[in-house]
């Protein structure tokens, strides 16, 4: 596996341009219905699977703007957003955002009862990364991580592997195989739960549910 590399710069810089916080907060979505997918995907997520977060910190990272905070407060948790990018923080209103790497979250083992880490798993690389991020992302919950990825059996990637869809950006973003994922969350001693998108094969962006199993949080 190669080693990972989790200096975000390498990701994608552009994230810390002074513009990109308030392109995030304003022009990022094509219209409100697509900019309200991914806070109700993560508010069905959280419904299912992390029932009674009444009063618990719930982590996001990279929090990005805080697009997600109310999805998450609506649960009733407590929101921490962790971002990399200045820029980003800037935009975020409410206070409760640290700036900080997700590969090296600055908080204590199981500090949250849920995490949330969306749109920055098919940045990644390399595997040897994506292994790591996922298990920065279990060791700070004691409950469900909420993981959005590129679900590579889908119209979007299919378009995109086939050339038809041309790449915004010059990095090569990349879709995951929903079996490849698994093999890497298992390895980090989880157990895969249930996946959300909002048109299995249409959307490209696609959340899976995992959490640590019992033996591996004693
Ligand atoms: C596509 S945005 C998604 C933001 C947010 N999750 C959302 O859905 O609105 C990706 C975010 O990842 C952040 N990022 C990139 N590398 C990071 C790292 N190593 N640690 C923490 N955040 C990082 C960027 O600054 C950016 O805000």
């Amino acid at each position: 596996m190669p080693t990972p590399n989790p200096d975000p710069r390498h990701i994608r810089s552009h994230w810390h341009e002074a513009r990109s916080g308030a392109h995030y907060a304003g022009g990022r979505w094509r219209n409100a219905r697509a900019a309200g997918r991914d806070p109700s995907r993560v508010a069905r997520a959280l419904a299912h699977h992390a029932p009674n977060l009444g009063g618990q910190l719930v982590l996001d990272a990279p929090s990005g703007v805080g697009r997600l905070r109310e999805a998450i407060e609506e649960r009733g948790a407590r929101y921490v957003g962790l971002d990399a990018s200045p820029s980003m923080l800037a935009e975020g209103s409410g206070g409760g955002f640290v700036q900080g790497s997700a590969w090296a979250l600055p908080f204590p083992s199981r500090t949250f009862g849920a995490v949330v880490c969306c749109r920055l798993l098919h940045h990644v690389p390399d595997e040897g990364s994506r292994a790591a991020l996922i298990g920065e992302l279990l060791r700070v919950s004691t409950g469900p991580v909420v993981l959005s990825f590129w679900d590579s059996a889908s119209w979007h990637a299919w378009r995109r592997r086939k050339g038809v869809r041309r790449a915004r950006h010059a990095d090569s973003r990349t879709a995951l195989h929903r079996g490849e994922l698994e093999r890497l969350v298992r390895a980090a001693g989880a157990e895969p739960l249930e996946y959300f998108s909002s048109l299995r094969f249409v959307s490209q962006q696609t959340i899976l549910i995992f959490r640590a199993k019992a033996s591996c949080q004693d």
